[in-house]
């Protein structure tokens, strides 16, 4: 039996991160959207950083005018990003943990031990009319909060997985592997939609996109790189191909 098609979501900050190195307009990353967009991305993600180090503020409204597929933004729980993503109106928050010195996002947010700060802080954008997403390591504890505090989905970090070399410890990867597996099935259980991001490639993303429980891939440093390669439509391409043959 076929499962449902998986989504792709595609993460276009590292477009802006080529843009800010020389602090003018191009490349554009609206202009990424759109062409995601038309190479069939499902969905377009951009994370505003507190630091805008690549995504800014006048993007994100740029981004959600010029495109039709749903735009996923991705904040820190804080009061001037809750305020921003109540003026943008995005299809989707997905609440993501930041540090100012991490190179990228390093680990999944602490739900269980701040539910009350998060419960209160997704409420708004839920009324609001957006998909609220916790993003999160695969931990039972965190799954279990994250269904506590009404968030409907779930996008787990599968960076720990990813970031395995192919010549490096097999069973630790397959230990983390299974912790993914295990962990979509539990979020299943409680009613929540699962996701996955970070750090996904052609050569990793088989044996995720294969987890039936998984609706939603979001991808981004892979896609943008090869982008540079062989285009961002080609890119998208290829990936979709795999993602569509694992799910087959
Ligand atoms: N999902 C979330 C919540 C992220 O924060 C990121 C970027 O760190 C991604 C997906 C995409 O990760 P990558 O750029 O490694 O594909």
């Amino acid at each position: 039996m076929m499962a449902d098609p998986l989504r792709l979501g595609v993460n276009i900050d590292h477009v802006a991160t080529l843009r800010n190195a020389r602090g003018g307009a191009l490349p554009d990353p609206v202009r990424a959207a759109v062409i995601a967009e038309q190479a069939g991305a499902d969905g377009i993600t951009a994370h505003l950083r507190e630091d805008r180090r690549h995504i800014r503020d006048a993007d994100m409204a740029a981004i959600k005018g010029a495109i039709s597929i749903p735009l996923n933004f991705e904040l820190a729980a804080t009061d001037e990003m809750q305020a921003i993503a109540l003026a943008t109106q995005p299809h989707a928050v997905c609440v993501v943990p930041e540090r100012r010195e991490e190179r990228t996002t390093e680990g999944g947010l602490e739900v269980a031990a701040d539910q009350n700060r998060l419960s209160h802080f997704i409420a708004p954008l839920r009324d609001a009319g957006s998909r609220v997403s916790l993003f999160i390591a695969p931990e039972p504890a965190q799954i279990e909060a994250a269904a506590q505090i009404g968030a409907p989905v779930v996008e787990f970090h599968c960076g720990a997985y990813c970031d395995f070399d192919s010549d490096g410890d097999i069973a630790a990867r397959d230990a983390e592997f299974a912790r993914l597996s295990d962990g979509a099935k539990r979020a299943a259980d409680l009613g929540l939609e699962v996701h996955m991001g970070h750090g996904l490639n052609y050569q990793n993303v088989t044996p995720i996109a294969a987890l039936p429980e998984v609706v939603e891939l979001n991808i981004g440093h892979f896609l943008i790189g090869e982008a540079l390669f062989i285009g961002l439509p080609a890119a998208l391409a290829e990936m979709r191909r795999l993602m569509d043959a694992a799910r087959a």
